[in-house]
């Protein structure tokens, strides 16, 4: 191998095998740090013939551990860093970059706006793009520009036996001196977009779309208390403001709603944080759409400013990367009608009773999707203008404003797991009554119907690639796609 195998006894193994969330660490009994896409078809081929349980992991930051097992052969791809990118693309006019699959998001996005571009990728810098985009990946800049999936152009993908193939999109043909180059394995890279990590193959290479970056990133952050010093609840109150302007809310903005159960020395207690970004042409009357929380109650205020940053890097670094800790999410897509009065009180009393168990607390993140804009958009576009068959990610997704993801949390000690297991299975039992499907990468463990909850009517159609690409079922993982084949 040009990479190395690091066994249980080494301090290199130590490192790499602690998961981010270490309530789903697990123990390998090797990991193959590949270093060449000869080393994973090396890798593939030995544990074929050895019958090894296979793993596949870029990054460890899977909530559920779907990227470890206990005894597995893990083909570990964080040495695989790459980032080329390409401005002359024929496929794409404002460029490609091209990742391999264990190369931070922080790293793409450092890469790309030395050109003055962006592209779609998560707000934690530390996730790894090959996970993330399996997945789906939402973006701070997916009510604009899409979600990860809607800007991919190509894969790379190891298969079972060995094989070297590349995948890319039904609509892209280079037309070059007269040369038509033509599509390849459509199918295949139709289920890359969205049908999950760790179940096709492995993939080597991503190609995504780079978008131009815009003068000024303008972020506009805003925080209420859920209960104000006085004991008075304020809560609900701002979250029926702010959820209403969901649904008209122009593309440009993007970005999260975050609550927690802070007891504050003031005695207010809780909190609820707007904090979205801008992406456009801040001459558009759009621009000023967030200026009805500024102005709603700015007596409740714990803060709110609007903040201008020279470049989408420079914004996203402010976001915080995550430390480890034992944690639980649910998930569910959240449609216009999903914002009821009752999912309001719901969502409060979850994070602010949390606190009545010591070291565990409720937080809840929503992350926004839809767009509306105020100019015509061509593909990709945002998220509700691209057709729910163009890729694999639950058809919910294109019809949904909100990922919303309620986290349970708890300190490094096993002491409480089991009850905070059943604490968030209930909490995701209940929030999915408002939602309608759910996101792989952000849901819970152990999801009744999970195949149809992360899917829906996608999934018959992934299981049948995952047939035609994997036949012989080495590449599992816990409720991925052919999990229960
Ligand atoms: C702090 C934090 C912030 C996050 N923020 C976002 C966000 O903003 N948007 C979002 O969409 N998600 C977000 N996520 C969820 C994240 O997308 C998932 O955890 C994702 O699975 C991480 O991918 P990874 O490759 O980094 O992790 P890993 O744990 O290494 O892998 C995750 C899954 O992908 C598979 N996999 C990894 N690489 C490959 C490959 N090359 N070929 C085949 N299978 C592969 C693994 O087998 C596993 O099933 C966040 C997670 C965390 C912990
Ligand atoms: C690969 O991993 C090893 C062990 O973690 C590390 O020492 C080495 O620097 C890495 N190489 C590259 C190119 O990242
Ligand atoms: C690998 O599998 C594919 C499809 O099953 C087949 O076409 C190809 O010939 C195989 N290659 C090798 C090296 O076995
Ligand atoms: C929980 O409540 C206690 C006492 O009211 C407070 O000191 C503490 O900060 C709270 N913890 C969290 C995480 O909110
Ligand atoms: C940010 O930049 C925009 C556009 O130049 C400007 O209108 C706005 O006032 C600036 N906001 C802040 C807080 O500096
Ligand atoms: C909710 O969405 C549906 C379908 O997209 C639409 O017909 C309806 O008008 C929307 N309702 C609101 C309140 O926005
Ligand atoms: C799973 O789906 C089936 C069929 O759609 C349904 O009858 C059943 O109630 C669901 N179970 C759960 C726990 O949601």
């Amino acid at each position: 191998m040009d990479g190395q195998i690091l066994l249980p006894n080494s301090a290199a193994y130590d490192k790499l095998v602690v998961m981010r969330n270490t309530r789903v660490t697990k123990f390998p009994i090797a990991i193959a740090l590949v270093a060449s896409t000869s080393d994973i078809q090396k890798c593939i081929l030995f544990a074929r013939k050895y019958r090894l349980h296979i793993t596949v992991q870029s990054s460890g930051h899977d909530y559920n551990g779907r990227s470890t097992e206990h005894g597995s052969f893990q083909i570990h791809l964080g040495n695989m860093t790459a980032v080329h990118i390409n401005l002359a693309s024929k496929r794409n006019i404002d460029g490609e970059v091209t990742c391999q699959s264990g190369t931070t998001l922080m790293n793409v996005y450092t890469e790309v706006d030395k050109y003055y571009r962006v592209f779609v990728g998560g707000n934690s810098g530390s996730v790894c793009v090959g996970g993330y985009t399996l997945g789906g990946g939402t973006s701070p800049l997916s009510r604009k520009l899409g979600l990860a999936v809607d800007n991919l152009l190509e894969v790379e993908m190891v298969t079972y036996n060995g094989t070297t193939v590349v995948a890319n999109a039904q609509l892209t043909k280079t037309i070059d001196d007269g040369v038509i180059e033509r599509t390849k394995n459509t199918d295949l890279f139709w289920a890359l977009r969205g049908g999950g990590g760790g179940t096709y193959g492995i993939v080597t290479k991503y190609t995504f779309r780079l978008h131009r970056t815009v003068p000024t990133i303008t972020s506009f952050a805003c925080m209420y208390p859920i209960y104000r010093y006085n004991g008075e609840l304020i809560g609900n109150k701002v979250m029926r403001k702010y959820v209403n302007l969901l649904s008209n809310m122009p593309a440009e903005w993007g970005g999260y709603l975050l609550l927690g159960g802070t007891h504050r020395k003031d005695n207010s207690i809780g909190y609820i944080l707007i904090a979205q970004n801008y992406f456009g042409d801040t001459s558009n009357p759009g621009f000023s759409y967030m200026d009805s929380i500024k102005t709603f109650h700015p007596e409740w205020q714990i803060m709110c400013k609007y903040e201008n940053y020279s470049s989408f890097l420079n914004y996203i670094k402010t976001s915080g990367g995550g430390s480890h800790h034992q944690e639980y999410p649910v998930n569910t897509l959240m449609r216009n009608d999903s914002f009821t009065d009752d999912w309001i009180n719901f969502v409060i009393s979850s994070v602010i009773n949390a606190n009545a168990t010591e070291g565990t607390t409720v937080t809840a993140t929503g992350t926004l999707l839809g767009g509306k804009s105020y100019t015509l958009h061509i593909l990709p576009g945002v998220v509700q203008s691209v057709c729910p068959e163009y890729t694999s990610v639950h058809p919910s997704f294109r019809s949904s404003l909100m990922s919303f993801t309620m986290t349970v949390k708890w300190g490094d000690s096993d002491g409480q797991a089991m009850s905070n297991i059943h604490y968030a299975e209930d909490l995701g039992e209940k929030l999915n009554t408002f939602g309608n499907g759910m996101f792989p990468n952000n849901a819970g463990a152990d999801v009744a119907n999970w195949s149809r909850e992360f899917w829906g009517r996608n999934y018959d159609r992934l299981l049948k690639v995952k047939y035609k690409w994997d036949p012989e079922n080495i590449f599992t993982c816990r409720q991925c796609v052919g999990y229960d084949i």
